[in-house]
């Protein structure tokens, strides 16, 4: 399983040490959560910040966007160092055209569900994803209880993954801990987004801790 420090709780005062420490990590992706104020109740990092960090971080960059209009903002966030490209089911009624877009900018295409969102209205883009993201919490905040009734959609979309040999990847994001993370990847999740959990926390120890658990 992939673990992917959200660098939402990171130390904004001290990024670049912070950084510095999951380069050393066992994590694999660096999640960069993307708010706008308006799909979502918070203002987090824009396209600028992305490309500082590309400049002192070799983990892959799972952007996660959070925005009104995401095709707007796409090739901004692709030219300033993105690796894996995340929008939100919710967030655009045009989503095949989005998820298409970023595979054209070579990058990998994540389709984001919501909490109340179910797995039937993204069967279609399925086969042109390379990760589905399934939201443990509802977007804006780091922080939040991990919400149960998550697990069964988890192990629905690993379920039809199998019957239909669909290649892509299922991370979760929101309230993963040491217990969440085991159950999440009981039910079929491969990346784990965790925030709060690692930066609060030594973090090379924290990312440790969660391979660990994973592991037994
Ligand atoms: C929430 C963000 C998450 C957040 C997770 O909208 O998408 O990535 O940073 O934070 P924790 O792990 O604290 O729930
Ligand atoms: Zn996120």
């Amino acid at each position: 399983m992939i673990i992917a420090p959200s660098i939402l709780s990171a130390n904004i005062n001290n990024l670049e040490e912070d950084i510095q420490k999951i380069e050393k990590s066992e994590a694999q992706y660096l999640h960069i959560d993307i708010m706008d104020g308006h799909f979502v109740p918070n203002l987090s990092f824009g396209p600028n910040i992305v490309q500082s960090l590309r400049k002192i971080s070799t983990k892959v960059f799972d952007v996660h966007l959070m925005v009104e209009n995401p095709d707007e903002w796409i090739e901004k966030f692709a030219t300033a160092g993105a690796d894996v490209i995340g929008v939100h089911y919710e967030s655009s009624p045009h989503i095949y055209r989005t998820l298409t877009e970023i595979k054209k900018l070579g990058k990998q295409a994540e389709i984001v569900i919501n909490p109340a969102t179910p797995i039937g209205v993204i069967e279609e883009v399925l086969p042109i994803v390379d990760q589905v993201l399934v939201m443990t919490v509802n977007p804006g905040f780091g922080g939040q209880a991990f919400i149960e009734n998550m697990l069964d959609k988890i192990a629905k979309l690993d379920d039809m993954k199998k019957k239909f040999g669909y290649q892509f990847k299922i991370e979760v994001d929101g309230g993963i801990n040491e217990k969440t993370i085991q159950k999440c990847k009981k039910s079929g999740a491969n990346i784990a987004v965790a925030g709060s959990y690692i930066f609060a926390g030594d973090i090379e120890d924290r990312v440790k801790k969660l391979n660990d658990v994973i592991e037994d």
